[in-house]
């Protein structure tokens, strides 16, 4: 019949397939080996393989009683594993699947197949060598280096990740971000990762990360999909590296050239105590409108140190003119608008993380080119001097000035309103208009 299946001594011969059975009673010997047998173990025949015993065989005497043991406690052995011994002493893998028979409870049998796994075995070990390299490599990386599955569930870590969450390895696999992190940080990485597995990667992306601990680190992290060999994305890779001690020395530096430029600050307050107020005030108002545009930590600090150093020019003007009360002559004028060219000069070589001399020369500008020095347009005055020339008006008219009383807030936005779009930014007149009313119509601003 066509689905008969034969499987008799010769088939297993042609499979190279050793069929054994071997007495277990006293004297153990083969009763039956067929040729492949003999030929996996490097005999010439099945005769030359006869006065062979497992002990001969087994290349560990102590598997050989183990094979035994369970042999006779479960009556079969499914795949045991093991080393034996080649006729030149060679060790060859080699897997055996055998019953127990007993007959009469006297002569005790086993029967079954041993099959040469060494090719299998091989591929093993050099996998696993391969899969050590690989392990190896990933924990003798001094970044956090991290596998996750399509669910964003991580999968594997490295040894630099597991030191750092100071977490045991096992209590990370399975586990999200969500179980690490503050939840809005998880969210973020969460929203990163997903990002990733639609086919994308996030290459050196530097963020701000509050670890679970609550501390604050500066890292550096790229992200890039995972795929099987069909080309399906299967998951995502990421590797963050801590670079908090650099950005802390990035931000000292920042703070001494910060301290050293205030110094001139200061210079200008023992000189003119009126201009200084007027630019701290302004400063605080550009970082209020900063903040309410969602800017980030830095281009706030820009923008507060744009706001208290952008009339320093004025330090070249003589104060009589400065100061002098009732109508300037058009020279006086002249002179005075010098002091965005005068403060750029100051600041232009040296070297900020936010374009701060670019700042205080376009405070000055407005929207429609009416402004000065350049009578730059629209966009082309950047966003941080549109938000300075606001505030300066705003702070300039709220203002005593020695040449008149202060106009008050009422007509300092009325000022902003009627040159919103044309003079001032609209979003930014806007914004200052939505801080007054929540302030109850007052000033929103420190002025001590
Ligand atoms: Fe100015």
């Amino acid at each position: 019949m066509n689905n008969t299946f034969y499987l008799n001594i010769s088939t297993a011969e042609n499979l190279g397939i050793g069929l054994f059975k071997y007495q277990l009673t006293s004297p153990e010997r083969f009763i039956i080996t067929n040729s492949a047998l003999a030929h996996m173990l490097g005999y010439l025949s099945r005769v030359d393989f006869k006065r062979i015993t497992l002990d001969d065989l087994f290349l560990r005497p102590y598997e050989k009683e183990k094979f035994i043991t369970l042999l006779k406690e479960q009556g079969k052995v499914k795949f045991f594993e093991t080393l034996f011994k080649s006729k030149d002493g060679k060790p060859v893998w080699v897997a055996i699947t055998a019953s127990r028979v007993l007959i009469n409870n006297k002569r005790d049998y086993a029967e079954g197949i041993i099959e040469n796994i060494s090719e299998h075995k091989e591929t093993e070990e050099k996998l696993e060598l391969e899969r050590d390299f690989m392990q190896g490599l990933l924990d003798s990386m001094p970044d956090a280096i991290y596998f996750k599955d399509r669910q964003n569930k991580i999968i594997k870590v490295n040894r630099f990740y597991a030191e750092g969450s100071k977490l045991k390895y096992e209590d990370i696999i399975g586990k999200t971000d969500f179980d690490f992190f503050p939840h809005e940080q998880a969210r973020k990485m969460f929203e990163d990762d997903n990002y990733v597995l639609s086919g994308k990667s996030i290459i050196g992306k530097i963020e701000r990360t509050l670890l679970p601990n609550g501390t604050w680190n500066q890292v550096i992290t790229t992200k890039i999909p995972m795929y099987d060999r069909g080309g399906n994305i299967i998951g995502t890779m990421g590797i963050t590296r801590d670079m908090t001690a650099y950005a802390n020395l990035e931000r000292e530096r920042l703070e001494m050239l910060i301290n050293t430029v205030m110094v001139l600050g200061k210079a200008m307050e023992m000189r003119d105590p009126y201009t200084f107020s007027h630019n701290r005030k302004v400063a605080d108002i550009a970082e209020k409108i900063g903040k309410a545009l969602n800017w980030d930590e830095n281009r706030l600090l820009g923008m507060k140190l744009a706001g208290e150093l952008h009339d320093l020019g004025k330090i070249s003007i003589p104060l009589d003119i400065l100061n002098k009360p009732g109508k300037l002559s058009d020279l006086e004028f002249k002179l005075i608008q010098e002091h965005v060219v005068k403060c750029y000069d100051l600041f232009k070589d040296i070297k900020f993380p936010f374009s701060l001399a670019d700042i205080v020369y376009q405070h000055h500008e407005r929207l429609d080119g009416t402004g000065y020095p350049r009578g730059l347009k629209g966009q082309d005055i950047n966003e941080e001097a549109r938000v300075l020339a606001v505030s300066d008006v705003l702070e300039a008219m709220t203002s005593h000035r020695p040449y008149r009383e202060a106009l008050g807030l009422n007509k300092a936005m009325d000022e902003l309103q009627n040159g919103k779009g044309n003079k001032y930014d609209p979003q930014i007149v806007e914004i200052v208009v939505h801080l007054v009313s929540d302030s109850g119509n007052k000033i929103f601003w420190s002025t001590n």
